[in-house]
């Protein structure tokens, strides 16, 4: 599947964009605060790590199957990275895609994540024109869940201590949603 380059997408607040250089030390900052990291699959970043992220994502593109497209979240009133998420194309099939989020924990619980994850959907199901995309949360990881239930992503499945995870198993839960189901809410929103 050849995709269109990715370049910076605005919203109300928003500013979705590629990493710079300025983004290492909040970038670092979130990586390792402990309350970020609880469901993640990292428990922090050393500087090296987190440098060598920002270099490999300030020239990376989606539509390499299997692999993470990092997008930069930046507060447009400061300028300041205060998340990601991210968009990995599916390697079976190029038609799907799984995605993540993280916010620094400042400006959690005032619907940025929201207001960025939509904006990353819109991005996957329109300009990208995808079919379907899930994202897996922990099922202790109760703002993950409500986000995506807030964005209208079905809870598909429950998979019971699937994942060993820092220490114990973990139970995730799987979420999706369709392009369809997408072209319809975005509709419907738009009064
Ligand atoms: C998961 C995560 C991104 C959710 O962030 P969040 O800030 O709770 O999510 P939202 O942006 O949807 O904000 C929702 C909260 O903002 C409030 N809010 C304020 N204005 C809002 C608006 N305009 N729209 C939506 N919610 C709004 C909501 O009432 C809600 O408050 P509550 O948490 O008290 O119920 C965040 O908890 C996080 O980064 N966690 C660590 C990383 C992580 O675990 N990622 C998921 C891995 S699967």
């Amino acid at each position: 599947m050849s995709i269109t380059a990715f370049t910076t997408i605005e919203t109300g607040r928003l500013r979705l964009r590629h990493f710079m250089d300025a983004d290492l030390a909040p970038f670092m900052a979130y990586r390792n605060d402990p309350e970020v990291a609880r469901y993640q699959s990292w428990e922090g970043i050393s500087e090296s790590e987190a440098r060598t992220f920002v270099q490999e994502q300030m020239k990376a593109q989606p539509g390499a199957p299997g692999q993470w497209f990092q997008i930069a979240v930046e507060l447009k009133e400061t300028g300041v990275l205060v998340g990601d998420c991210a968009l990995k194309i599916e390697e079976h099939d190029e038609r799907q895609a799984e995605i993540g989020y993280t916010l620094a924990r400042a400006y959690q619980g005032q619907g940025i994540a929201s207001e960025a994850v939509r904006c990353v959907l819109e991005y996957a199901f329109v300009t990208l024109g995808l079919h379907r995309v899930i994202a897996i949360t922990d099922c202790e990881n109760a703002a993950s869940i409500a986000l995506l239930e807030r964005l209208g992503l079905r809870r598909e499945g429950h998979f019971h201590q699937n994942v060993w995870f820092k220490g114990k198993w973990g139970d995730e839960y799987l979420y999706a949603m369709v392009q369809e189901e997408w072209l319809i809410l975005r509709r419907d929103s738009s009064g």
